[in-house]
């Protein structure tokens, strides 16, 4: 046989014994696009005035749910361990009356972000197509271009930035060695104190759960 030949032969068989391409490995980076929606589990302090129920024993607000445009990013340390960055276009949520202020409708509105750092746990072996994860971390809130509306209309309101724990569980499916598809759920522990002009201090909690789904793609 040709010196060429016997070369061919053996690329050949070291090709045919390779591993499958590697899903995930150490030093991929992970880009995933979609629609992410927040969905608060909201609850608020009862809001007073000079430390008085002027409104109602039970005058309280709550915020509604948003969806934007998701974009989240892994790095993989090793082929089970990546850090992830959870981020999205502005959310905006309309605050409006619970319990007592019920009947007011809309008091106020607001845009945030939440980004959210990760350490992720993907179990599977690097091979594997499918690849699930779990993370915990950080939630980074930050309020702005708050406003009132209805009632309290021309009043000034701000809401303080929340930093919290964060937990995440997901999948991503490749379809190809680069393009996938991908799902995850997120709990972020998200609260703030909502200061508006004439009222006292109180303090809403959001923590809302948070949906994705949306392409992966590997670099
Ligand atoms: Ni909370």
């Amino acid at each position: 046989m040709s010196r060429t030949f016997k070369l061919s032969v053996m690329a050949a068989a070291v090709m045919a014994f390779a591993p499958a391409a590697h899903a995930f490995e150490a030093g991929d980076f992970i880009l995933r696009a979609g629609a992410v929606h927040v969905a608060p589990d909201d609850s608020s302090d009862a809001i007073t005035v000079g430390g008085l129920p002027a409104l109602g024993s039970d005058a309280r607000v709550a915020v509604d749910s948003n969806t934007q445009l998701g974009i989240r990013a892994t790095y993989m340390f090793t082929s089970n361990i990546g850090v992830g960055l959870l981020g999205a276009t502005p959310f905006k949520h309309n605050i409006s009356g619970a319990g007592d202020l019920e009947a007011a409708g809309k008091l106020a509105e607001t845009k945030h972000l939440p980004p959210t750092l990760t350490l992720q746990y993907f179990p599977m072996h690097s091979s594997s197509a499918l690849q699930p994860f779990v993370g915990v971390g950080v939630n980074y809130t930050t309020f702005f271009e708050e406003k009132t509306t209805g009632a309290l209309s021309g009043l000034e309101i701000e809401l303080d930035d929340s930093v919290g724990v964060a937990a995440e569980i997901g999948l991503d499916y490749m379809l190809s060695e680069n393009f996938g598809l991908n799902a995850a759920v997120w709990w972020a522990d998200i609260d703030t104190t909502a200061k508006v002009e004439t009222l006292d201090e109180f303090d809403v909690e959001i923590d809302p759960m948070v949906y994705m789904v949306g392409f992966t793609y590997k670099f």
